[in-house]
């Protein structure tokens, strides 16, 4: 079967795991901030990585933008996040990203992202330093505040067994 791998990435972690996939499984990959209509034809593999933003997937209104174009294919999305994402997190991203049906026709996974102070701009910064004074420690603002780097190939394990299954 052949797939393709499309993501947005803010900072690069996103793009990292969209370039690990894209080695694992052979498919290429296509940044969607330059290219937001990727000719899709001919694949039936569709895996959409994005980075979390205020809870949920950036990518998520172009799925949603784009669901009649993919929704009969095997579709793959997958979360980056600041946030260690266990299992409740990861349905926290889905329910959050997809209200609205499309969450149980996809397969959804959540990777640990990246999170430096120094690629973050000073409002931003202001912001995460105002944020993390009202939360507990180890809570994502303080974390956010502290930087972050769970990026990890071992991570994409589950979706590259998943996608091997299928070609
Ligand atoms: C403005 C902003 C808001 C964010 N909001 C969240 C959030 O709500 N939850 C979370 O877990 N991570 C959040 N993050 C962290 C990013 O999701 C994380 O750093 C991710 O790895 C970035 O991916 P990228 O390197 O592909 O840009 C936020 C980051 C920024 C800059």
């Amino acid at each position: 079967m052949k797939g393709i791998v499309l993501y947005i990435s803010r900072c690069g972690s996103t793009r990292q795991y969209a370039e690990w996939i894209g080695e694992e499984t052979g498919f290429p990959i296509i940044d969607l901030k330059k290219d937001k209509e990727p000719d899709l034809c001919g694949y039936d593999i569709i895996v959409i990585g994005s980075w979390i933003l205020a809870g949920k997937m950036v990518a998520h209104s172009w799925i949603k933008k784009n669901w009649h174009r993919i929704e009969n294919k095997n579709v793959f999305v997958f979360s980056v996040s600041g946030d260690v994402p266990d299992e409740e997190i990861r349905k926290k991203y889905l329910d959050a990203s997809f209200p609205n049906g499309i969450g149980s026709r996809i397969s959804f996974y959540s990777f640990h992202g990246r999170f430096r102070k120094e690629d973050q701009n000073i409002l931003l910064r202001g912001m995460l330093n105002f944020a993390a004074k009202f939360e507990k420690e180890g809570n994502l603002a303080n974390n956010l505040v502290l930087g972050v780097d769970g990026v990890k190939k071992e991570n994409i394990k589950g979706i590259i067994d998943q996608i091997k299954r299928l070609q």
